[in-house]
């Protein structure tokens, strides 16, 4: 019998590890963590045990490269809409060197960021039967478990939902996979050997996100 405490921090480590990566060698992923990857999917829970997903897998050059184009459209729309609205200038008012500011703005809209998909050995697409209350968290907690598992066997992957967002995009998508009519196009997952070890990205403090009893009150006090 593992020892609980053991199990724990096995489980700690591989949340705090996951990263998004979107840069792949050419090392295809094996059957066997692909079939561990899927079955982390098939585990997850959903509302009423509908479990609303289906996973297509795909490996096609061909179809990887359209993925990755329409992927790169979408984000580069949605980053548009961003900048056309302020939003990403919030987003960005940290940051003081106007010359960085705008670059991250060129690159955001780019039309290159969300393209990678086409890099990736192997792309899963999940998809979510439209008519089931739940399904987009369902879907999602069936793409974290997937994620959670590509980490603990050391390879790398990024949810992208970046093909998906605009419906005239997903309806591509649905033609592209051959998708029926009563399910969604939810997101890809992109997986691949990583390149190079990526830094952990922000994330906002405990005592931000956790109150006690009502809201507003912090349950943990500001670590200093
Ligand atoms: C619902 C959802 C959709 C996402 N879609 C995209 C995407 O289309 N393209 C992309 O590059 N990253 C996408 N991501 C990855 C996020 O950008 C990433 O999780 C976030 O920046 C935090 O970084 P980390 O995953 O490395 O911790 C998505 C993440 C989530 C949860």
């Amino acid at each position: 019998m593992p020892d609980l405490f053991t199990l724990a921090e096995a489980a700690m480590k591989i949340i705090q590890d996951r990263r998004s990566i979107r840069e792949y060698t050419d090392e295809p992923v094996s059957e066997e963590d692909l079939q561990k990857i899927l079955e982390a999917g098939r585990l997850a829970p959903s509302g009423e045990n509908a479990q609303p997903w289906r996973f297509i897998v795909i490996k096609d050059p061909a179809t990887r490269k359209k993925l990755g184009a329409l992927g790169g459209g979408g984000s580069s729309r949605r980053f548009t809409a961003e900048y056309v609205s302020q939003q990403m200038h919030a987003r960005f008012a940290g940051l003081q060197d106007e010359e960085k500011k705008k670059a991250a703005f060129e690159k955001l809209t780019s039309g290159q960021v969300s393209a990678f998909a086409a890099t990736a050995p192997v792309n899963i697409m999940v998809v979510g039967k439209k008519d089931v209350w739940d399904m987009p968290y369902d879907t999602s907690a069936a793409i974290e478990n997937m994620l959670l598992m590509v980490t603990a066997l050391g390879l790398g992957a990024c949810w992208v939902i970046a093909p998906c967002i605009d419906i005239r995009d997903e309806e591509r998508v649905k033609e592209l996979l051959g998708i029926p009519e009563d399910y969604k196009a939810v997101s890809l997952i992109s997986i691949g050997h990583p390149t190079r070890p990526h830094r952990p990205r922000p994330r906002l403090p405990l005592h931000q996100l956790v109150f006690s009893e009502k809201w507003g009150q912090p349950y943990y006090e500001e670590q200093k």
